[in-house]
């Protein structure tokens, strides 16, 4: 990284240099022992942090970006160019359409008009936002597992939102989606491919053919989810059921994060409408911008204005080198679901773990199977044991929890007294290739921790 840092820092000054000399303000000027001195500060405080790049982290969504996209981000980051209009940033504003298009093929979309955004949050909030114009006055209906930004972001368009429930596996529940869509308020609904919390997959297809027997539109949730479409039809154990991703390349929009799944740094989401009309929903005009070209910039197409062209030029060097195909990016996530696979079989087979639910994903939940069969010491031994693996000297593990409704757990696991209505229990994203080499030894930390922290450890 240290060698391509330096191409990128020589590439971009040699650009500067052909632009003249000039006198650099002094009021920019700081020393070296200043510098040194605020830099090891800096560094200090970064170390208070979780080893996300390790695979003794396997907790949340958080890992670092690729190599390649460090090196594309910061080089472009040296001009640091604002992918809002192509007057901001021409080279990465094209770029940025071009791996729009990879990942609208990497969905099947065959038409489409889409664009980066910084977040899942605001992609999301501009679908969202297209259903509101393209539907006034009905409402928005997602499952009760999916990310908390729809009921958000509901609110702040005045748009009804309707939380639907999910089946046993956590997926969206058909046949109350049906009952509601049937009441003719619901003008689009939220699929979720690969929810937050539990990695399950919305059954797309079904969701689409439902919706589209009452005329509503469908909006697919990829942020977390979206590259495993490269697993979909795939052989061997990490290949996924083709029906739900295939079908996302008929649904109105989707959303799908790279700095998830797409080894990027924070600071990039997408968003893409399979109709390119929809752009007509964003017209507006900037008397400070959109003067260099007639082509259409970016701010032209989304509700944000600036936005790092970093993010485009980082992505796209990423996808030079690891596209967003099976063969790919795809050989990624294929590892990152065989962790999952394996460690949900070493979990069954334990005697000191249970399964919450068979992982989709690459997202295991699991609790700790000792002491009383209760909620309440559920949610307490979770809690224990991720304080604990933290705290280890030796070989911290990082876990994380999620909180599960009583009634949830009770349809995955009789036998439990609800003495309390939701229960902490673990959950581990194992979002690195690495996790897939590491799972034996992190399986047997983790039943260690459920040893030592349990009763009588
Ligand atoms: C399914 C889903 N949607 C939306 C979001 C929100 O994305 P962001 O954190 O990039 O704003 C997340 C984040 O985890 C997610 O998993």
């Amino acid at each position: 990284m240290q060698r391509w840092l330096s191409r990128g820092l020589a590439a971009i000054e040699d650009w500067q240099d052909s632009f003249g000399p000039f006198d650099r303000d002094g009021s920019l000027r700081v020393s070296d022992e200043q510098f040194a001195d605020a830099f090891d500060d800096f560094t200090r405080r970064l170390g208070d942090n979780y080893p996300f790049f390790h695979p003794s982290y396997a907790g949340q969504m958080l890992k670092p970006p690729h190599p390649a996209a460090v090196v594309g981000y910061l080089t472009a980051m040296l001009i640091n160019p604002n992918n809002h209009a192509l007057d901001g940033g021409p080279a990465t504003a094209k770029m940025e359409k071009e791996v729009v298009a990879q990942l609208a093929r990497m969905f099947g979309l065959a038409t489409h008009l889409g664009h980066l955004t910084t977040s899942g949050t605001i992609a999301n909030l501009e679908a969202l936002y297209v259903a509101r114009e393209l539907h006034p006055g009905r409402g928005v209906a997602y499952s009760t597992e999916a990310h908390y930004t729809h009921g958000r972001m509901c609110a702040v368009l005045g748009v009804d939102a309707v939380p639907v429930p999910a089946d046993r596996a956590g997926r969206l529940d058909l046949g109350a989606l049906d009952d509601l869509l049937a009441g003719g308020r619901i003008g689009t609904v939220v699929a979720t491919a690969g929810t937050t919390g539990l990695g399950a997959v919305d059954p797309v297809h079904e969701v689409l053919a439902i919706a589209r027997g009452h005329g509503v539109r469908v909006h697919v949730d990829a942020a977390y989810g979206g590259f495993f479409t490269l697993l979909a039809g795939q052989p061997g154990t990490a290949g996924l059921d083709a029906a739900p991703w295939r079908a996302i390349a008929e649904c109105d929009s989707v959303v799908v994060d790279p700095h998830k799944h797409g080894l990027q740094p924070y600071g990039c989401g997408a968003v893409l409408f399979r109709d390119p009309a929809t752009g007509r929903l964003y017209q507006h005009d900037s008397p400070y911008t959109y003067f260099t070209s007639d082509e259409l910039h970016l701010g032209e197409i989304s509700l944000e204005c600036s936005r790092a062209g970093a993010a485009a030029a980082a992505l796209w060097l990423t996808f030079r080198l690891l596209p967003p195909t099976p063969g790919g990016l795809g050989q990624v996530l294929a590892a990152c679901r065989q962790a999952a696979l394996d460690w949900s079989a070493l979990i069954e087979s334990s005697g000191r773990l249970i399964l919450y639910q068979p992982p989709e994903l690459d997202i295991v939940c699991y609790f700790p199977a000792a002491g009383p069969r209760s909620l309440s010491a559920i949610d307490r031994a979770s809690a224990r044991m991720l304080a604990a693996g933290m705290a280890d000297p030796e070989h911290p593990v990082f876990l994380s929890t999620l909180q599960v409704a009583a009634g949830e757990f009770a349809r995955r696991h009789a036998g439990i007294a609800a003495d309390r209505d939701r229960a902490r229990i673990l959950r581990s994203v194992l979002m690195k290739p690495e996790s897939q080499g590491y799972v034996a030894e992190l399986h047997a930390r983790v039943e260690q921790l459920a040893r030592t922290t349990g009763p009588g450890g």
